[in-house]
């Protein structure tokens, strides 16, 4: 290169986690941030998700060296707030709130942000979009421990909070049997059975309530009294946080507010309630088992989903294929429109084969008179 040549500009791009944990997020970024040094792209994090976008020291300079050795760790190295959606964000003095997307991407833009690559679930993805709308080139990656997010098989998070999930399963059996008590397991998952339905696949619960099934207690006790009627003097019962009886709502511990969703919670301990208040000659149990789901060290599948999800998305940046949604379709890792069309979450189906094999092997739903 001569002295009078332009020197080439360097590319750079934004990286964030948005919402909470999940584990394999660290999969992620170290993927991320080694494929974007191979693509001789500078990467920034944003510290604390959304946070770091409104902060004056809240991007960092990512390099391989901040990526040494995080693949076994659970959390975030960027750390995580679901405090923040930068598009409510509440004034200093007064109810109300402020959008402040347009003032992020000037921010961005005037550092030389090319894109943002965003880690997260449904609102990470919401947000996307958003800016993408506003005129900042985005890429998302799928991480959610409840596996809600529509468009991918698979998000980053699950697999692990269905190991933790169903280890639980695992370890309430023996206790369980040992006292002949009613056992009952309250998992996360807000409007998504699915960590309830896998965990209790795999760790033989005999009673499964999730929101995609309203549940009726005198159902649950039919199943529990057959259980009795057998010699088996115990039971396990797994609750999404997000199940409710036909008549009643989904409990909430904390009401949403503007572009922020409520907080779940009291499933499991309603459901112990009703237990202990019907004629059921048995002590019952409540364990909750809330953020070890989202905590500690990510399964291997995870590492692996993540670090693939990373690299791909870094490779995405390479070719300035912004826009796009990394995804998992028919177990193939693609990418696919960032405003899909198609609703944007997922369910349990409750005509599906796993709901289907449960109930072979005598799993009950609160739903089936025995
Ligand atoms: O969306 C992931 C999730 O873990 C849900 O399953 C749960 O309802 C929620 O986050 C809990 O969020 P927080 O960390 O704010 O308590």
């Amino acid at each position: 290169m001569t002295l009078f040549e332009p020197r080439p500009r360097t590319r750079r791009v934004c990286l964030l986690s948005g919402g909470g944990d999940a584990p394999g997020v660290n999969a992620v970024v170290r993927g991320f941030v080694h494929g974007a040094h191979r693509h001789g792209i500078e990467v920034l994090g944003s510290q604390y998700g959304f946070e770091g976008l409104l902060d004056p020291k809240g991007l960092q300079p990512l390099s391989i060296e901040h990526v040494r050795g995080i693949l076994p760790k659970g959390g975030c190295i960027l750390g995580c707030s679901t405090r923040c959606n930068p598009f409510f964000v509440p004034e200093v003095h007064g109810a109300t709130t402020v959008d402040r997307g347009p003032a992020i991407i000037d921010r961005l833009k005037s550092v030389g942000v090319e894109g943002l690559v965003l880690i997260g679930g449904d609102g990470t993805a919401l947000a996307a979009e958003r800016f993408t709308t506003l005129g900042m080139d985005c890429i998302s990656i799928p991480k959610t421990i409840d596996n809600d997010l529509a468009q991918t098989d698979v998000s980053c998070g699950f697999d692990s909070a269905v190991e933790t999930a169903s280890h639980a399963v695992d370890a309430l059996h023996s206790t369980a049997e040992a006292h002949a008590r009613v056992m009952v397991l309250e998992v996360m998952g807000r409007n998504a059975g699915l960590i309830a339905l896998h965990a209790g696949v795999a760790g033989g619960a005999d009673v499964i309530l999730i929101p995609e099934i309203p549940y009726r207690l005198d159902r649950i006790l039919v199943k529990i009294r057959a259980r009795e009627a057998l010699g088996r003097r115990f039971s396990i019962v797994v609750v999404a946080e997000g199940a409710r009886p036909c008549a009643s709502d989904v409990l909430e511990v904390e009401a949403g507010r503007p572009g922020h969703l409520p907080r779940l919670g009291g499933a499991g301990a309603r459901l112990l309630h009703e237990l202990e208040a019907s004629d059921l000659d048995h002590e019952v149990r409540l364990t909750v088992l809330g953020h070890l789901q989202r905590g500690g060290s990510p399964s291997a599948f995870d590492r692996i989903l993540g670090t693939q999800m990373g690299t791909f998305a870094a490779d995405l940046c390479r070719d300035g294929m912004y826009g796009r949604r990394v995804v998992v379709q028919a177990g193939r890792l693609t990418s696919i429109p960032l405003k899909a069309d198609v609703a944007p979450h997922k369910q349990v189906d409750v005509e599906g084969a796993l709901v289907r094999a449960a109930r072979l092997v005598g799993i009950d739903f609160g739903d089936t008179a025995e």
